[in-house]
């Protein structure tokens, strides 16, 4: 059996919610400790400074996500964990890929052509705070790709389109230059539930209706009395299927825990006691990550000193490919 490569990289501004826990963090943290594939996670904090210019804030969501990831137990002998920004190849590559990548290729990027769209609805400017980082942020994204020579990027929809320009500008390259990059292919886990937000939307942070992850115990609690529900009493059958505390439930609960959750809805359990388990039931799952992020969140020169380790495993990869892809372009030594 061959090792494939799996690569994703996390922006770093917020904080992480129980969507992230569940549509992306576990899942990546259960697919590293398999032996057939090899997993590079990253913090994309160059990605960031696209969305955020507050310094104190990339600076806080960068230790918050990287505290977040190892008090989850990402095992970070086996995973390449890392900080984007503390790998200087992948900067070099942008900037060659962007020597080759089609600037017709980046108008179609969902993200840039989102924001010239709600300039052109507002009656602005089309580029109307749009800066390069926004409109080249596929080519970053498939430096960070192609660096590690990754086969399977797992990615939420929204991020497909962006795998596929990293394939395309790695096909350009191999094509005009030297056969150096691996053709990436997005990953996208239907099986992985998209959570619903406490207004039945997905949870995002853009609508505002997130549950966080490692908030106390309390505010846990509190956000998840405030989930949307009907107003069916006690006694009364309750659908399953419109329902996002059963959604929520389902994400944390076994098959026989989905089972008897089912029945309970059915006999017309209280919207109050069905949250009330639905709370225990995360909390459970929750509360020993809980008390190592904070440990973790407490010494951010132990993270520090992760980061760095993997940045150096990392560069173990990205340093002499990048030698390749210089010479190749003709960046080399005279004589
Ligand atoms: N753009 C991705 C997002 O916002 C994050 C990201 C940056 C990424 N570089 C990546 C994901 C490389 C996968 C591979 O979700």
């Amino acid at each position: 059996m061959s090792v494939r490569r799996v690569l994703t990289g996390i922006t770093t501004t917020g904080t992480p919610h129980l969507g992230n826990y569940v549509g992306a963090i576990r899942p990546a943290i259960r697919a590293a400790q398999q032996a057939d594939n090899e997993s590079f996670f990253f913090l994309a904090d160059y990605h960031a400074l696209i969305k955020c210019s507050d310094p104190e804030q990339v600076q806080r969501s960068t230790l918050e996500i990287a505290a977040t990831w190892l008090a989850l137990g990402l095992d970070t002998s086996r995973a390449v964990f890392y900080r984007q920004s503390d790998i200087p190849e992948i900067s070099e590559l942008t900037w060659i890929l962007n020597c080759s990548a089609a600037k017709g290729l980046m108008n179609r990027a969902h993200a840039y052509k989102a924001a010239v769209q709600a300039n052109e609805d507002n009656g602005d400017d089309p580029d109307y705070a749009v800066t390069m980082g926004l409109f080249s942020y596929p080519v970053l994204m498939a430096a960070d790709i192609l660096m590690f020579s990754a086969h399977d990027i797992p990615v939420g929809r929204d991020q497909i389109q962006h795998v596929e320009m990293a394939r395309d500008i790695a096909q350009r390259f191999n094509h005009n230059y030297e056969e150096l990059f691996v053709l990436p292919e997005a990953r996208v886990d239907d099986n992985v539930a998209v959570l619903q937000g406490l207004d039945g939307r997905k949870m995002s942070k853009s609508y505002n209706n997130t549950i966080p992850l490692f908030d106390t115990e309390k505010r846990l609690k509190k956000a998840i009395n405030k989930v949307k529900t009907n107003l069916l009493e006690p006694g009364e059958p309750k659908d399953t299927a419109d329902s996002t505390v059963f959604q929520l439930w389902c994400a944390f609960a076994d098959q026989a825990g989905v089972a008897s959750m089912e029945q309970a809805f059915a006999e017309g359990i209280a919207w109050g006691e069905a949250k009330k388990q639905l709370f225990e039931r995360v909390n459970e799952e929750l509360r020993g990550p809980r008390e190592e992020y904070d440990r973790l969140i407490a010494e951010p020169g132990h993270i520090e000193s992760v980061l760095r380790q993997g940045a150096e495993r990392a560069r173990e990869h990205s340093a002499p490919l990048m030698e390749k892809v210089r010479s190749a372009v003709g960046i080399r030594p005279m004589g």
